[in-house]
């Protein structure tokens, strides 16, 4: 439902301009220096970054548009795209793939219907391959938003999965 604070942002989110606005003010100081951590803060509100809220920062901090696009896409821990509720990063580093981790993307790819980089139509699971992770010695690792599943096994990754609504 739309307020007069909010604008559909082409996708299912509208913008809070007015909490963003407050946000950017009392977390952030107004501050650009801070603005990874105003990204950061976005990203963690909407699961994403949408355009929209890009737009707002940079007028309200008066930084070029194409600077903070720049710094948005730059890093890949940020999404322009609109991700799943879950974020499901299998590791592909060595270790992991000589344990088998790509039998287990496959076998995820295959139950969700989705490739990698993909969100699944519910918006419930967004799949991503990333690097080491830290934990080698308990691969093939798959983390599911913030928690760790090592030594995963394709039988195991229904149940996993279904724990994530
Ligand atoms: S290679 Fe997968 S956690 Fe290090």
């Amino acid at each position: 439902m739309s307020n007069a604070n909010t604008q559909p942002t082409g996708g299912e989110e509208e913008i809070d301009y007015l909490e963003l606005d407050q946000m950017i003010e009392k977390e952030f100081n107004n501050d650009k220096e801070n603005l990874i951590m105003i990204l950061q803060a976005i990203q963690r509100r909407y699961n994403y970054i949408p355009r929209p809220a890009l737009s707002y920062v940079s007028e309200k901090l008066s930084i070029p548009y194409s600077r903070i696009y720049e710094v948005s896409t730059f890093y890949s821990t940020f999404s322009l795209e609109p991700r799943g509720r879950n974020i499901i990063s299998i590791c592909t580093g060595t270790a992991c793939h000589v344990r088998g981790a790509d039998r287990i993307k496959e076998h995820i790819e295959t139950s969700l219907n989705i490739r990698d980089g993909g969100t699944t139509e519910d918006k419930r699971y967004t799949l991503e391959s990333v690097r080491c992770i830290g934990c080698c010695s308990l691969g093939p690792v798959v983390k599911i938003n913030e928690d760790m599943h090592g030594r995963i096994a394709t039988d195991e990754i229904k149940n996993v999965l279904n724990q994530y609504e």
